[in-house]
Parts: structure tokens; sequence; C-alpha cells
């Protein structure tokens, strides 16, 4: 292991994943775990070279005031306290300030660590890691194109090559281009063991019909895990299951002092209905790293800077009941939108834009006659968090040129509107 390492022990801070970022950013890796760590556990991680115990408004669980076992005081290595008074340790800071300087002393000098912390690094580090955890045996990933699931395909390729097994399914909810591009990047110029599974009908025929949205979300997400399961068990020798979990989801499901902040709504049930061992290369990683770790295995930009994109996908915007010809005009739409953001150099400066249709028609004019077609609603955020979000206020010549566009090249529509609602009370997507 090439990483010198800082643990931060959660005594009931809500910032531990704030202060983890910031010794990141300063170059050494930190990684965070529960106040009563073990230390013969601490010992089994590698390079630990100090201790941060990171107090906080949580601290009091069951009525009684949190500490870590003893014997961390004693352990010989370094430990500083924010917020914690209890410590007989090294160093307290009794306020929640992380200024630089503190840190920097703490840990180049108190702990003598290195400033190695990069993803070249990681990248070595988990390849090795992964190469011993696995051995000879086959792994199996689903990989759908997103951020996360394909620097978990592209790391492995490289740790494991051939026993790895990509299973793409197209279940036609993806946007334009995007199954395409997973087919040329990993089967082809990666050299991927892929299979492509077009389930694009199989999907569309389940979904027909299916107004309620949470209904549609089910059924995209049993489907999914119908599919996979299916090609999974024609597979042989398949012990582990590749998985693009990342630090914050880990860190939201709840550390001992803190609660869930978020429920992740993901195509969820791969691990519980399935008998693999897990194999999660990215599991420590914020997703700012995860982009920055694709862009070193030479992910294309496009794929690692995608912006976020609903397990459901184009589903959720083709709103009500959905049919393949209004799916198509979500399709065609959502490529211009991102197409022309690109040319005005929004792209990665607003955080999530797209384009929905309505399951209803209104009456317009083109070429003189009566058009009785469909509306696309922009909808276009910024957000730190997704939890609260407001509008990106946009360029009429920006909206205008969009608009000009989708009701010339995008069959059936007649109308452009721009949703203008902060969140809350709207959510990002509209189902
Ligand atoms: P909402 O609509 O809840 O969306 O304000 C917040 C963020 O989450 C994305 N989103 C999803 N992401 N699976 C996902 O992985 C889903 O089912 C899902 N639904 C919404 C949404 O695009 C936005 O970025």
């Amino acid at each position: 292991m090439k990483q010198d390492m800082i643990l931060i022990l959660d005594l009931g801070s809500s910032e531990n994943s704030a202060l983890a970022r910031k010794i990141r950013a300063l170059g050494t890796y930190s990684e965070i775990y529960p106040h009563d760590i073990t230390i013969d556990e601490v010992k089994k991680l590698p390079n630990v070279k100090g201790i941060i115990l990171n107090g906080g408004e949580n601290n009091i669980v069951d009525g009684l005031k949190i500490d870590v076992c003893p014997e961390i005081y004693n352990s010989g290595i370094p430990v500083l306290a924010f917020n914690h008074d209890a410590a007989p340790c090294n160093i307290k800071i009794e306020n929640n300030s992380y200024d630089d300087d503190t840190l920097k002393k703490f840990i180049f000098d108190t702990c003598g660590c290195e400033a190695n912390w990069n993803m070249k690094n990681f990248i070595s580090d988990q390849i090795e890691l992964m190469r011993k955890e696995i051995g000879d045996k086959k792994v199996l990933l689903a990989l759908s194109g997103g951020v996360d699931s394909s620097v978990v395909a592209a790391l492995l390729i490289k740790a494991i090559g051939n026993n790895l097994t990509c299973i793409h399914v197209n279940h036609g909810l993806l946007r334009k281009g995007e199954p395409e591009q997973v087919v040329e990047v990993f089967g082809k110029e990666l050299g991927a063991n892929l299979i492509y599974i077009d389930a694009v009908d199989r999907f569309l025929d389940k979904l027909a019909g299916v107004e309620d949205p949470e209904k549609k979300r089910k059924i995209i997400g049993a489907e999914f895990i119908e599919v996979f399961n299916e090609e999974a068990s024609k597979l042989n020798g398949i012990e582990f299951l590749a998985q693009g979990t990342i630090y914050p989801d880990i860190v939201e499901s709840g550390t001992k002092t803190v609660k869930a902040v978020k429920s992740h709504h993901n195509v969820g049930g791969l691990p519980e209905k399935m008998s693999f061992k897990l194999v999660e290369p990215l599991k420590f990683l914020f997703k700012d790293e995860v982009r920055a770790c694709g862009k070193e295995l030479g992910l294309p930009d496009n794929m690692v800077y995608r912006q976020p994109f609903p397990g459901p996908g184009l589903g959720v915007r083709c709103l009500g009941a959905i049919t393949r010809d209004r799916l198509e005009a979500v399709r065609e739409s959502d490529a211009i939108i991102r197409e022309e953001f690109k040319n005005a150099g929004l792209e990665g400066k607003v955080w999530q834009y797209f384009t929905l249709i309505p399951d209803f028609k209104s009456v317009g004019v083109k070429n003189n006659a009566r058009a009785f077609e469909w509306p696309v609603i922009i909808r276009a955020v910024n957000t730190v968090d997704a939890m609260t979000a407001e509008i990106a206020h946009l360029d009429w010549a920006l909206l205008d040129k969009i608009t000009a566009r989708i009701t010339s090249e995008v069959k059936g529509v007649n109308r452009v509107c721009f949703d203008l609602s902060p969140k809350p009370t709207g959510t990002i997507e509209w189902e």
C-alpha cells in the first residue's frame, strides 16, 4: 500500500465527511469509522499514522456521552481531538474549526504522513487489493454506463482482465447514444468481456399502459433484476459481484451516531437476491474522486463528467403511461438540450438539465395547419446535495435556440415550456 492514512472516529459530529475531504485535499488519505472501533481493528487497517476524534452534537447515545475504546489513547498512534473533552490525548481543539494549519501540523509534523494521496496511487493500491481478494475467480458487473459502474469496470479490467464479465442491459430508457457508447468504450476499446442485452421490447411491453410513477419505478427495478438474473444464471463459476458503491452511500447510510440522511433510490435488490461476494472498489471515494479516477483510467470526458441520471432513466421523464413515440421525443429533446448547453459552455456549470414530456397535447399551428401535439418541458437546476435545488437562470437567447430546435427537429412537439419551480416545492424529477 502506498498511502498513509488518518482515521476519523465519529464521536457525534455531522462534519465527518467534510473533515475527511479536507484531509484528502491536503494530500493524505482519510477514512471515517465508528467511535467504538477496537485497537485490533485499527491495527488491521493499512498505514494508519494518526487518529482524529471528531466530537459533535450527536455524542449522546442511550443517555450516555460516548468515548472511544481506552486502548486507542495508549496505542502509540498520535491522537487529535476536536470537540471531545474526555480525550487524554496529544492535542485537543475545543472548537470545530478544522483550520488548515492545525490539521497540517498534526498530519505532517506529529504523525509524519507523506502527502501521497493521489489517483495513481489509489489505482495501483486498488488493483493490488482486488487481485489479492479475487485471485483467479470470476466477477460479474451490471454496467449501466453511469459514472460509478463505468469506473468500476475500468478498474476491474485493469486488475483481472477477462475474469470480469460486464452485463449491459439496454432497457430502452437510456439517453441517446449511451448503449452504443458502452459497447464502443468497453466492448471495443477496452476489450471487456461484455454481454449486451437488448431488452427494450421486454421493458416497454411491461410498462405499456402503466400510469402510476411508483408502479413504473417498481416495474423497471424488478424487470432489471429479472433480466440480470437470467443472464447471470447462464454464466458459470462467478463468485463475485462488483458494485459501484461510493463513500457517501456508506457514510450517509449511517455511522453509529448519525441517522441516514437520505434513502437511496437506485435500482436495488441485487445483492440480497444473489449469493455473491461483493467487490466495491470505490467504496471509499467521494463523487469527484470517482470522476478523477475515471479520468486517470482514460475514460472519455462525457462518461466521467456525466450529469446525474435516475436509475429508471427516461421512464420517469416520459410522464404517465410510456409510449414509444413520446419516449423517442424525450430522448431527442434531451440530446438537443445537452448539445446546446455544451455549445453555450454550460456543461458542468449547471448541475442537472433535461427535458420531459407530459401525457397530454395542446393545439398549435405548424406549416399553416392545426398541430395538436405535445409540449416539451425544460428542467434546469443547481444544487449541492439534491435535497434542495434552485432553478438555473438561463439566457433567453439560449432558451429561444433550444425552443426553435426542439419544435422543428422533434417529431410531435409544438411547444416548449420552462419549469420555474425550486425544490421544494417541486422535486427535481417530475415522477
Ligand atoms: P428528486 O426528483 O428526488 O431527485 O428531487 C433528486 C436527484 O436524484 C435523481 N434521482 C434518482 N437517482 N435513482 C437514482 O439513481 C432514482 O430512482 C432517482 N430518482 C431521482 C434525480 O435525477 C436528481 O438528481
